[in-house]
């Protein structure tokens, strides 16, 4: 098999299949990733994937080439793995690199093999994408397309993709899905549940979960916006929720809300096709869902001003966190980054530090200070924010971290830190929907080893 686009999505994808025993061919058209990922080296940060590459790699089972007539030449299964970007001028997704990678495989093809498009897309793309490839490729109509969308997360890719909680074959022949169960024979041995559609029903099925995520996520922080009108506690109400087992604590979990390189974008792609194919009041609420999540940013800021006295000018502010979630050093459409950019606009003195995506963050925003260490990040702070849970930042006794800032005051942006400790430590404490020196988390965790017991 081969797999165009070796990205997060893409590297996984490869790498994993190779263990599972296939001949795997990772194509990009980036020379770079190319050259890293034959040297054994993955591009980006993910825990576990660089041991998994060099197992993959001494197999022999998986290479790497930016040849596309290899490509073309190889494969009976070519798994399209490129991304879909929110376009530079809409809120649509950007189909460019999906048409590249179908088409430059397509009119190379001379023989019956299946496509498989694993990016995110809009509904109606794959069938869309059928008639283009039929139209050049020399096989014609014997060409096939198939849609397996993918639902790995990062930080967890390599479980997801080995281990994940479903497949989804979107096909339009027998053929085709004769195809897909024997590319993931070992898994579906394992006894994961397949759900075999039409096409369209597998695009929706990813934007579906996507969307259904984010809402669950935007749904618990409207509340943490009630939460801060009335007094009440939106970690006490998260946690009681999470009993409920129609409901459950995954994704339920209040803060600076969702970013990164998928949920942010998937639903505005989402909310634009259902506008497009004349179902838009079906999705409206998304724009809300999208609303919410974009005000968590700025009510962090407004925490952290009012817990700097009032004005940000020229106050110090310790950034702890940058990427859109930890294990991860992906800062697209960070919620941490946004946040350092806003306190920076206001005239503070914003210090950054993230254990793998200072680097990602810099490029971004060169104007940001960035430590090394959060040692260095926090010392002489005027108030310390937490804005992404990375373990090295909750771990920390916040008596110790006391020692170094000039005032002790946390904004805990993820409700990650342990908020009796830091008061008790002499801490003043805020966290979004939480009321000031709120009391009852140890109640909480008195009921949950009760219900655990
Ligand atoms: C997401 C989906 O979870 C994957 O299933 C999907 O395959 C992937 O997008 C994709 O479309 O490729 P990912 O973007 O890696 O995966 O990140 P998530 O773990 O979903 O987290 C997204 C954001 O939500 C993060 O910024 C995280 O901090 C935030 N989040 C998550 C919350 O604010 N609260 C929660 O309770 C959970």
């Amino acid at each position: 098999m081969t797999v165009i686009g070796t990205g997060y999505l893409g590297a996984t994808h490869a790498i994993c299949m190779a263990i599972l025993g296939f001949e795997v061919l990772g194509v990009d058209v980036d020379q770079r990733k190319i050259d890293a990922l034959t040297a054994g080296i993955v591009p980006f940060f993910e825990p576990g994937l660089d041991e998994k590459l060099r197992e993959a790699l001494d197999s022999g089972r998986l290479q790497f080439t930016t040849n596309f007539d290899r490509a073309a030449a190889f494969g009976d299964v070519h798994f399209i793995c490129v991304g879909t970007p929110q376009a530079p001028d809409s809120h649509a997704a950007d189909l460019r690199y999906v048409e590249s990678a179908f088409t430059e495989l397509a009119k190379r093809i001379d023989r019956k093999a299946l496509l498989v498009g694993k990016s995110t897309v809009p509904i109606g793309t794959a069938e869309r994408v059928t008639g283009l490839v039929q139209e050049i490729s020399p096989l014609g109509a014997e060409l096939e397309l198939a849609w397996n969308p993918e639902f790995l997360r990062e930080g967890f890719a390599v479980e997801d993709t080995l281990h994940p909680d479903r497949l989804v074959f979107g096909v339009s022949s027998e053929w085709a899905e004769r195809q897909l169960r024997a590319a993931f024979r070992p898994i579906l041995d394992a006894k994961t549940p397949v759900v075999v559609s039409d096409l369209a029903t597998a695009e929706l099925v990813k934007v579906a979960a996507n969307s259904f995520l984010a809402t669950k996520i935007s749904f618990i922080n409207a509340m943490a916006e009630v939460c801060e009108t009335t007094g009440a506690d939106v970690n006490l109400l998260a946690t009681a929720l999470s009993f409920d087992s129609r409901i459950g604590g995954r994704f339920l979990k209040p803060g600076l809300g969702f970013g990164g390189g998928c949920l942010p974008k998937d639903i505005r792609a989402f909310a634009h096709r259902a506008e497009e194919l004349g179902v838009g009041q079906a999705v409206a609420f998304l724009h809300e869902v999208d609303g919410i999540n974009n005000r968590r940013r700025v009510r962090t800021v407004d925490l952290i001003r009012e817990l700097a006295g009032g004005d940000l000018q020229g106050k110090r502010i310790a950034a702890l966190g940058a990427a859109f979630k930890p294990n991860s050093d992906d800062v697209r459409d960070a919620p941490a980054l946004d946040v350092a950019r806003m306190l920076y606009l206001e005239g503070a003195v914003v210090t950054v530090y993230d254990p793998e995506a200072n680097e990602n963050a810099h490029r971004l925003y060169p104007d940001l200070n960035y430590a090394n260490s959060m040692i260095a990040a926090v010392i002489d702070a005027d108030v310390v924010a937490l804005l992404t849970e990375w373990q090295e930042f909750t771990d920390i006794d916040p008596e110790n971290l006391g020692k170094l800032v000039r005032h002790r005051r946390v904004v805990d942006g993820r409700h990650a830190l342990d908020a009796d400790d830091y008061v008790a430590k002499g801490w003043e404490y805020r966290a979004l929907g939480r009321p000031v020196a709120s009391r009852t988390i140890s109640f909480v965790m008195d009921a949950r080893d009760e219900v655990d017991a």
